[in-house]
């Protein structure tokens, strides 16, 4: 696939078909991954790739932890505040993926099926944690966000889909102590990786940009 090709048709795919990708394919996907820049090439990441009865366990505990509202612990704190034109921007984004996905947001407890769906890994047969040493700073960060988009979009050249999911380091601790992760490490991301189900409108959906005059300037 062609590099602009697969950087426009890359998106969140969040409904998938339940066939194993094969090991090799995977082991590509996360080789490619690894030629990502990094600091000084610290190369500052790690990566569990869950599968099978193993992952099946994983999404009950989690599903499990969500309904008992268990207060979550993430090891990235969750975002307090936002710019006014940035929250405006993510609302109007909900508010269309919403209508076309049709999730009516005002129901009680829509935020919680939203939650549960993101923790049953939208169908997923494989869900990939993507770690770090804690005492990193934030450069590594960065690293780590673009390991994952590297990722992303090998994983599309292979025609697979992937979503980043910041929820899936809700209970960092959790998920670490159930994969004997040490807790000294930081879970930056976790990644559902599969074969998209294109019959399903939450396979297909196609957000929004604003345009890109609205974000570069031209300084002669
Ligand atoms: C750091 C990060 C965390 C995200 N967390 C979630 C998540 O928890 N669940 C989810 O469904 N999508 C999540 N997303 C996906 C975004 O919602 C998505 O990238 C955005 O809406 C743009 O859509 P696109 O990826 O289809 O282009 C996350 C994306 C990033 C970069």
């Amino acid at each position: 696939m062609e590099a602009i090709e697969c950087i426009l048709t890359r998106k969140s795919v969040r409904k998938f078909r339940p066939d194993a990708v094969p090991r090799k394919t995977l082991t590509e996907v996360l080789a490619a991954a690894t030629r990502s820049p990094s600091y000084r090439n610290s190369q500052p990441w790690s990566v569990d790739v869950v599968s099978g009865r193993k992952k099946d366990e994983l999404s009950d505990m989690l599903v499990g932890l969500v309904e008992k509202d268990v207060p979550i612990m993430p090891d990235i704190p969750e975002p307090t505040s936002w710019p006014e034109a940035v929250r405006e921007r993510m609302r109007t984004s909900a508010e269309r993926r919403n209508r076309e996905l049709g999730v009516d947001a005002t129901k009680v407890d829509s935020a919680k099926m939203g939650k549960l769906a993101n923790f049953r890994f939208y169908g997923a047969p494989h869900v990939m944690f993507i770690y770090q040493d804690s005492v990193l700073s934030l450069w590594s960060l960065f690293d780590a966000g673009c390991f994952a988009q590297t990722l992303m979009l090998a994983a599309n050249a292979y025609g697979l889909g992937t979503v980043p999911q910041g929820y899936l380091t809700d209970y960092s601790p959790d998920v670490k102590r159930f994969l004997g992760v040490p807790q000294s490490k930081r879970l930056v991301l976790g990644m559902s990786i599969g074969y998209p189900d294109a019959s399903d409108k939450a396979a297909v959906f196609r957000s929004d940009r604003i345009p890109v005059d609205e974000v570069v300037r031209w300084v002669e």
